[in-house]
């Protein structure tokens, strides 16, 4: 019976000891994405408990070592900032979120294979976002504007303040979208330069432009930034020469419509002031002196 219970117990344990290291029971990160603008990285994941800690590793690439992120060792958050540590940024890197426990360290010691999920392999130069660039317009001509496109400062935080043009250098192309109002068909150009001249617009009409970063020696699902906010080219505003009969009417109505009022109003302020004055004789006239 006594050797029963002692077969028990083993059993119990190595079923225990096996299904923990299997890892179904020691939460690992899931969901764990890149997310990465103008060259700040960071990488998330989800927990489903919270008493244990997680540590991020990363190497920077297949035979690489392994480093640890100092910041983000035995942390209880879901997000670590690579920022500092993706540099060089053209490498394709890896990294690994590793589940820790105090308990591993006591029962198996450092070289125990901890419970671990791996990120999927991320290049930053090649995958970060670009965020939305500015612009200023200005008419060189009727049929020419200069496009002047500026490149806002990333603040990545230890590093010297950049702008994407700085890290990109010549990688970095511009995509002009332009359209005439009231028609549909867009056109567009891109420029090597983030000074550009669109020509051939239609004299006197209105257009609306938009510009990205454009990295054509990207993949081609990251080749594109964000597009900035639509800025339009003022038409040439003719209104009194282009206004059809009916809104002169409504013009000249307006008009007279303004002036009988104005003539009304002074008229009753006229003779409301006369009245006072005349009321001011009468009570003068009749106080005896
Ligand atoms: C880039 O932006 C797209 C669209 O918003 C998003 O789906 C993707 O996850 C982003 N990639 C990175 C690396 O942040
Ligand atoms: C407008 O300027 C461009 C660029 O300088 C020039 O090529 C074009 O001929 C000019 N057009 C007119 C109508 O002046």
């Amino acid at each position: 019976m006594h050797s029963v219970k002692v077969l028990l117990y083993i059993g119990a344990f190595v079923t225990a000891w096996s299904i923990t290291t299997d890892g179904h029971f020691v939460p690992t990160a899931k969901n764990v994405r890149w997310v990465s603008l103008d060259f700040q990285t960071i990488l998330t994941w989800t927990v489903e408990e919270s008493e244990h800690t997680y540590s991020v590793l990363y190497s920077a690439g297949k035979s690489e070592d392994w480093k640890e992120v100092r910041d983000c060792t035995q942390t209880s958050e879901s997000e670590c900032d690579l920022t500092q540590e993706l540099i060089p940024l053209d490498r394709d890197y890896e990294a690994d979120i590793r589940t820790e426990s105090h308990d591993f360290y006591g029962e198996f010691g450092m070289d125990y294979d901890f419970p671990h999920t791996n990120a999927p392999a991320f290049n930053p130069y090649k995958e970060s976002n670009i965020s939305a660039l500015e612009f200023s317009l200005m008419d060189l001509n009727e049929s020419t504007v200069i496009i002047n496109i500026k490149h806002p400062l990333i603040s990545v935080n230890v590093r010297q303040k950049e702008t994407i043009k700085d890290i990109l250098k010549f990688d970095l192309k511009y995509k002009i979208s332009y359209y005439k109002s009231g028609s549909t068909g867009k056109r567009e150009k891109i420029s090597d330069s983030s000074t550009a001249n669109v020509s051939g617009l239609d004299a006197g009409q209105i257009y609306c432009f938009m510009v990205a970063a454009f990295i054509p020696s990207r993949p081609k699902a990251n080749q594109h930034g964000a597009w900035s906010t639509l800025q339009c080219r003022d038409g040439d505003t003719h209104l009194l020469q282009d206004l059809s009969p009916g809104a002169w009417v409504g013009i000249i109505f307006i008009l007279i419509t303004v002036i009988i009022i104005f003539i009304t109003v002074a008229a009753l302020y006229c003779r409301r002031n006369q009245q006072r004055h005349n009321n001011l004789q009468t009570s003068q006239s009749s106080v005896p002196i």
